[in-house]
């Protein structure tokens, strides 16, 4: 039996200001005792996407008033804390900073130790959080910035067994939504136009399944959503309502397609680990949608393997997972020093070769 362990986790990466407690009792159960998120949608709107530098700015104004609403929520005062985790990247440098200078001035005043955090272990490690799977699980992290099959074998071993080669799904949705005038962000517009969509008017590609392996592509495709939509605009003089809900409904089908096949490849793979009880789970924003959620189910149940997809305000950014990943790591490992940096890039597996590319909203990692 261990003891109770009260954690203030912090999380500025991207576009989400975030900030909760969370405690593991002495059995080793873990609850969130408040998770703070605060968006900042409308403050990108007019640009069509994430500008670091409103980002950082935002993060930096708001960071203490989430952390103060995060210990009230919590009725916890801060001395009353064990640790401080914050995101150390990967992400946005100037967000990133922002949360590290802020948990460090928070561990600083205190005296409590600082974990820095890799936000895709946050991700990775949120079924553990809501439905404690055991090791090893295999783990597709799909949002803005990531997308990657990772074997989870522990809280700090992870071994990336394929991913995309060029944008993340989040950032096709957005700049899909972007080239349909749609609002942002894009995943939840495309999926809702979608909805009212034919999906089989356009043929749209299902890239990179002729390659073996679990890599994915989707800048392809979407460069075949804009030539469909060219298309559109110059023999009928603009779009209609039912030609956005097509391109959608044609879009989300042939991402839903490419991630259902690859998994299947994945999970091929993680099948010879031998786990005594398989699981696929998915994480991060894209696991939001649902035609994806239920087409990764028939996969998993279809390879013998159950299904874990968390809540959505755990699948989209948040501190929460942040605090949980601290908890797990704070066993075995010893606590960072003031001198803890904030990286830009941070491979959960650092020993396979880097992916190629980077998304608008971080890095791929
Ligand atoms: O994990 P997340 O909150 O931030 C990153 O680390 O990127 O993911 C945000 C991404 C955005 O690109 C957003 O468009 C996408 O997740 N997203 C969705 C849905 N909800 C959010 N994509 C597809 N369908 C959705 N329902
Ligand atoms: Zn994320």
């Amino acid at each position: 039996m261990g003891r109770t362990q009260t954690v203030l986790a912090l999380e500025s990466s991207c576009d989400d200001t975030a900030a909760a407690v969370l405690r593991k009792n002495a059995s080793g159960e873990t609850q969130i005792l408040s998770s703070i998120v605060r968006g900042q949608d409308s403050l990108h709107a007019a640009y069509g996407g994430v500008v670091p530098e409103i980002a950082a700015r935002a993060h930096a104004e708001i960071l203490d008033l989430c952390v103060e609403e995060a210990l009230d929520v919590a009725q916890t005062p801060l001395q009353d804390i064990d640790a401080i985790a914050v995101t150390a990247g990967p992400g946005l440098i100037g967000g990133v900073v922002s949360g590290v200078m802020c948990a460090k001035g928070l561990a600083l005043a205190t005296g409590k130790p600082l974990y820095g955090i890799n936000h895709l272990a946050g991700h990775a490690l949120t079924p553990r959080l809501t439905d404690n799977v055991p090791f090893p699980y295999l783990m597709l992290l799909v949002s803005g910035g990531h997308c990657q099959f990772l074997l989870v074998k522990g809280p700090d071993d992870f071994k990336r067994i394929g991913g995309t080669i060029d944008d993340a799904p989040g950032e096709a949705f957005d700049k899909i939504a972007r080239l349909l005038a749609l609002p942002q962000p894009g995943g939840p517009s495309v999926e809702q136009a979608a909805q009212r969509g034919y999906t089989k008017r356009f043929s749209l590609p299902r890239p990179l399944l002729d390659r073996t392996g679990c890599d994915m592509s989707f800048s392809g495709l979407k460069t075949a959503v804009l030539r469909a939509r060219d298309g559109l605009v110059r023999d009928q003089g603009g779009l209609y309502p039912q030609d956005q809900a097509d391109l959608s409904a044609g879009f989300q089908a042939a991402v839903v397609d490419v991630l259902a096949e690859k998994t299947s490849r994945a999970m091929h793979q993680y099948h010879q680990l031998s786990p005594s009880t398989a699981t696929l789970c998915v994480a991060g924003g894209v696991a939001a949608n649902m035609a994806i959620r239920a087409r990764l189910e028939t996969v998993a149940r279809d390879n013998g393997a159950g299904f874990v997809a968390p809540p959505l305000a755990l699948c989209t950014d948040n501190a929460a997972m942040i605090g949980f990943a601290a908890l797990e790591r704070m066993a075995d490992h010893p606590p960072d020093d003031l001198t803890l940096a904030a990286r830009p890039r941070w491979p959960l597996d650092a020993k396979s070769p880097a992916m190629l590319g980077s998304g608008k909203k971080g890095a791929k990692a």
